[in-house]
């Protein structure tokens, strides 16, 4: 018995399409991926990465996970990232998050939830470090958003105090890390305004000499 089937009579529809669009489509995608961008954006089914920015299959690397936390242990987001600076030699970092985010909210409440609480701990980091911004927003719906965008905030960071980040501009390569977040609601991304480009524009304590520094 197919088990969802469905799905597989949609893949087999639109891989006939493409073809019929562009007969060399698959070919050329075969042969080898040149994206420009990675994409770090949360695992919310709400926010796929290629389609609310108009992009097509080989265009965009995409690491996802819940609330799009960027942690220095993890080597899951850590390999994406190397892999995607290194090999792929992608030009823009976009750390992506969203409003109405589940992994943010529940890290703005108290609740105990079972092993997420060890992943959203990150978040409640942040939310900590913010707390003086965050307590003077009274309305509570307003405070979880600013909780989302700052959240973004800290990634886009952590992402450039990585070593792999460092490394790259350390050999010149043009590399710039943004901060975008998606509203659910009407499908609009806003530009954080956190573009980082070089090691100059982070913190003195988290600049690393790299092996091509002289
Ligand atoms: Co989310």
């Amino acid at each position: 018995m197919r088990i969802l089937g469905e799905l597989i009579d949609n893949n087999r529809r639109w891989a006939q399409n493409m073809v019929t669009l562009d007969a060399g489509y698959f070919a050329r995608l075969a042969d080898h991926q040149k994206p420009e961008f990675l994409w770090i954006g949360c695992s919310d089914s709400r926010v796929p990465a290629n389609q609310i920015v108009g992009l097509d299959p080989g265009e965009v690397f995409v690491h996802r996970n819940i609330a799009n936390v960027v942690v220095h242990s993890d080597f899951n987001c850590l390999s994406v990232l190397e892999f995607a600076t290194e090999v792929l030699k992608v030009k823009h970092v976009i750390v992506c998050g969203h409003y109405g985010c589940s992994g943010v909210r529940a890290a703005g409440e108290n609740h105990h939830l079972g092993l997420i609480d060890n992943w959203l701990r990150h978040i409640r980091d942040v939310r900590h470090t913010h707390n003086a911004i965050l307590s003077r927003i009274a309305d509570e719906s307003a405070r979880a958003d600013r909780l989302c965008e700052l959240n973004v905030i800290e990634q886009v960071r952590n992402v450039c105090h990585t070593t792999v980040v460092q490394e790259a501009w350390g050999r010149g390569q043009e590399l710039s890390v943004h901060g975008w977040i998606y509203s659910v609601r009407d499908g609009l991304i806003k530009d954080l305004d956190v573009t980082t480009t070089n090691q100059a524009e982070i913190d003195e304590a988290y600049r690393v000499v790299t092996g091509n520094d002289s």
